[in-house]
């Protein structure tokens, strides 16, 4: 396969400061290990959005929505005239709530696909603005990709112009819902609302458990989401750095304890390159500002290049 990056350094829908620099924290990374990984690939950065972090926040319960769509709209373009131009693109992202224009990216391109989600992180991101503990927008792409308002669990009143940003999140690309729930795997999910567990089991979204991969390893844990995902025709694969262990790295904005080995998560993320069906790979919530020594971006990064290197084999 043909490689393309695409660098989203933005953090405009996290709650904590710094992912921003989390796609630079992974450049140093490779540096520090003498690698040359860099500078062998095609690759696109998507502008700096950080000034969307100065916009005025309209709602407490879409923090920065505006801005979100903004660089949902443009990821997805970037994606989908990657996949269109027959490069395998490579997402790198601040925060998670770009997801949603990957994803869209990935539709726009395959408009016809019936197209399966791996979403492997501590967290559902299943969230609403009905619904959100937080207002921080990276906790609800999952929601947009499955055009999803989680109405009956709402715990917010929201105004119009909030309802219509976030009709226009969901239906970035024009296409919604462009995943269905029955075509998610979340794999290594511990920290959820009950807003997002209602919806886990109103469409029995399947779910992969740490103690999962942990006990059955990760080629049988491969085999059974292969097979849970054998009729969709794409797959996305999402790796959330968050689903790492927090004893492994601070460098996160929210990290929660149970999750995944180092050797795990680089077993996992790069076995699954070798799926034909994989057409698009994301990498996302470094923030080196809260780490150590810049630990979580080594982890990311040879994630990333055995990752890579199983792609470019297959
Ligand atoms: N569920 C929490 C929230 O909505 C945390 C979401 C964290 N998401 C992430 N992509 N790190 O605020
Ligand atoms: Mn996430
Ligand atoms: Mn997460
Ligand atoms: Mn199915």
């Amino acid at each position: 396969k043909n490689i393309k990056l695409i660098e989203v350094p933005s953090e405009v829908g996290a709650g904590t400061r710094g992912a921003s620099l989390g796609i630079d924290a992974i450049k140093i990374a490779a540096l520090d290990f003498m690698s040359s990984f860099f500078i062998h690939f095609p690759s696109e950065k998507i502008q700096h959005e950080n000034k969307l972090l100065f916009e005025p926040i309209e709602s407490p319960y879409a923090k920065r929505i505006k801005g979100v769509i903004t660089m949902c709209e443009k990821v997805s373009k970037a994606v989908a005239e990657t996949i269109k131009s027959n490069f395998f693109p490579v997402i790198l992202s601040g925060d998670h709530s770009n997801a949603a224009g990957s994803i869209a990216g990935v539709k726009i391109a395959k408009p016809q696909s019936k197209l399966g989600v791996i979403w492997i992180d501590a967290h559902a991101d299943l969230h609403t603005p009905y619904t959100t503990p937080s207002g921080n927008m990276h906790g609800m792409p999952l929601a947009a990709t499955i055009g999803e308002d989680n109405k009956e669990s709402s715990v917010h009143d929201l105004d119009s112009d909030i309802t219509k940003c976030w009709s226009s999140l969901k239906n970035i690309g024009k296409i919604s819902p462009k995943v269905l729930p029955e075509d998610i795997v979340l794999v290594s999910l511990r920290d959820y609302e009950k807003e997002e567990k209602h919806l886990i089991d109103k469409y029995d979204i399947k779910v992969i458990t740490t103690k999962e991969v942990r006990n059955k390893g990760v080629e049988q844990v491969i085999r059974q989401i292969t097979r849970y995902l054998s009729d969709c025709t794409d797959i996305y694969v999402s790796f959330d750095v968050d689903s790492l262990d927090p004893t492994i790295s601070k460098g996160t904005g929210t990290p929660v304890s149970n999750g995944l080995r180092e050797r795990e998560a680089e077993d996992l993320v790069s076995k699954l390159m070798q799926n034909r069906k994989v057409c698009c790979l994301e990498i996302t919530e470094v923030n080196p500002t809260l780490d150590k020594e810049n630990l979580m971006a080594e982890i990311a990064f040879n994630i990333l290049q055995r990752s890579v290197n199983v792609l470019l084999m297959s």
